[in-house]
């Protein structure tokens, strides 16, 4: 049984996974010469928390990569209170090589969730909602609210626009006024226990996941 106070075999910098120095890996070939590859990992290895495919690149060369295949979906959190749950939200928004993800509000936040990810995932900061709704109008984006309020549509059933935009609201307060009048719709969870709300980065998650199960060329993914 493992040990429960090791971390998991996706946490990153635990030296517990990953490849070491080329030369050990692959003692009868070259360095390879490849320029998406960091001499410096082929030389001391790559314990960073990224899938296989990405062993030794550089981090540029990562991004890149991810650009040319990232998802028409962005992803918006309120942020007036300094919420802890957007480094879950980017992590997610990562590994769904989300456009990108949106922080309106207070410009810092607790990255620890986001276990590094945020080194390959874009994020761009807004000073409030309506400069973020203002943005997604230039950009095309139709903007969803995710939130389970009074007139809320049920996101389990609902045909989700390619181009979106979701906007999550925090902790406490939850999607603001401002930002559910400026949306096409505002889709909720469903829920059937006691509890009045998730949380946000949970709800973000499978947002997201249902937009990926609508939208995503499914034989694209790792
Ligand atoms: C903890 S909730 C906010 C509080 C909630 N409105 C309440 O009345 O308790 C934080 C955010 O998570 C998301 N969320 C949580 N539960 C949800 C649900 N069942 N459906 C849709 N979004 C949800 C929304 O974006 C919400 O603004």
């Amino acid at each position: 049984m493992r040990d429960p106070v090791q971390p998991g075999p996706t946490e990153w910098g635990q030296g517990r996974h990953g490849v070491g120095p080329w030369k050990d890996e692959h003692p009868h070939s070259a360095i390879p010469t490849d320029p998406r590859l960091d001499p410096q990992l082929l030389s001391e290895g790559d314990r960073r928390n990224v899938v296989d495919a990405y062993r030794y690149w550089t981090r540029e060369s990562i991004i890149a990569d991810i650009d040319q295949r990232r998802h028409p979906l962005h992803i918006a959190i309120e942020n007036f209170e300094n919420d802890s749950n957007i480094g879950t939200v980017v992590r997610t928004a990562n590994a769904f090589a989300v456009d990108t993800v949106h922080i309106v509000g207070r410009k810092r936040w607790n990255r620890r969730g986001a276990m590094v990810t945020d080194r390959y995932q874009h994020l761009q900061h807004h000073s409030d909602t309506a400069a973020l709704l203002r943005w997604a109008e230039a950009q095309g984006l139709t903007v969803v609210a995710i939130d389970n309020i009074p007139g809320s549509v049920p996101l389990e059933t609902v045909e989700l626009p390619r181009h979106c935009l979701f906007l999550f609201g925090q902790e406490g307060p939850g999607v603001t006024e401002e930002a559910q009048l400026g949306s096409s719709m505002t889709c909720s969870i469903a829920q059937f226990g006691s509890t009045r709300s998730i949380n946000a980065g949970v709800a973000a998650g499978i947002a997201m996941h249902s937009w990926i199960r609508q939208h995503a060329d499914l034989s694209a993914a790792w």
